[in-house]
């Protein structure tokens, strides 16, 4: 299958399964529902639910048995975007091609809609079944820790801390392994043990994951330079007018796009043990390095 079918597909079957598990618009009070909605369904690329579909493949799951983990990730990344554009974070007028959650709903629906995107994901994982491996309560375990007070949110304070300061290259680093890589790892763990995946193929898939999830971050830092508003859906240049700590800030953009590529190397080498099996993983990985948003 090629890959832009392959990501359709897996596109679809999300979207149906994200419709399902989250309440109808209109159920009480509809202004929450509607707000979570408007964000969760607002044309994501839905990356880390892809992820996490396909490394179940890797392992021999079905999309089926991977479907509550990877939804409840998407959940918590567009909870993660709702506060991050907020006039108290990013201060962001656009996301995901549309006006933000706060300028459509207000501040504070816009605060809720994040907090009932990140309570409901757990409600959704604890859907799983887990595997022989992998009980559901390590499953959810995994997710708490990655979008906890040690990673994604971990992250998210060194990133406004680092504004206007002077930030190491490996401060840098941690910022970007803990907002970004930690929960795209955590997507792919988590795809891995609903196929009951071993330990030894469960590290590889978290090698992939650590240096995939960094030059995924890198690219987002690049394109903020070299991409227009209308492209990335969300408004450009908006890292250099906060002083955000970045690759490009730090290194310049050539340096940056070195890193990237590095950085994908690095993943597919992890992937090394799966033979064939993880091309489809490698072609996902590469198109990364030349994604315009
Ligand atoms: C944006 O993530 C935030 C980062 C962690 C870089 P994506 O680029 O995956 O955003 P969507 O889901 O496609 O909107
Ligand atoms: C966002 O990083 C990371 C999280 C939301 C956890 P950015 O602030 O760089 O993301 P964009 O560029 O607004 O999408
Ligand atoms: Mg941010
Ligand atoms: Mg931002
Ligand atoms: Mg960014």
């Amino acid at each position: 299958m090629s890959l832009s079918k392959f990501i359709s597909a897996k596109m679809s079957a999300i979207d149906r399964a994200l419709d399902g598990f989250l309440p109808k618009a209109s159920t009480k009070p509809a202004t929450i529902h509607k707000a979570m909605r408007y964000s969760l369904f607002a044309g994501g690329k839905r990356l880390r639910p892809i992820l996490a579909l396909a490394s179940a493949e890797l392992c021999e799951g079905s999309a089926t048995d991977a479907m509550p983990a990877a939804c409840a990730v998407e959940c918590i990344h567009t909870y993660s975007l709702i506060h991050d554009d907020l006039p108290c974070m990013d201060d962001d007028d656009l996301r995901r091609g549309r006006p933000t959650s706060h300028k459509v709903f207000g501040e504070g629906i816009a605060v809720l809609a994040g907090d009932a995107l990140l309570t409901i994901a757990f409600e959704i994982l604890a859907k799983s079944s887990g595997s022989k491996r992998h009980t559901p309560a390590m499953m959810v375990q995994e997710l708490a820790a990655a979008s906890g007070s040690r990673w994604l949110i971990a992250g998210q304070v060194m990133d406004i801390e680092g504004e206007g300061a002077a930030v190491s290259k490996s401060a840098l680093r941690f910022i970007h392994q803990a907002k970004t890589a930690a929960l795209l790892t955590c997507a792919l763990r988590l795809g891995a043990m609903s196929a009951n995946a071993t330990p030894s193929k469960l590290q590889s898939i978290t090698e992939f994951g650590q240096a995939l999830g960094l030059a995924f971050q890198v690219i987002d830092d690049i394109l903020d330079v070299t991409q227009t508003t209308e492209k990335l859906g969300k408004t450009a240049g908006k890292d250099v007018a906060a002083t955000k700590a970045t690759y490009p800030a730090l290194f310049g953009l050539e340096r940056a796009r070195a890193v990237a590529h590095e950085l994908t190397d690095k993943a597919t080498a992890a992937l090394k043990p799966f033979g064939k099996k993880g091309d489809i993983m490698r072609e996902i990985s590469n198109s990364l390095l030349v994604r315009e948003y």
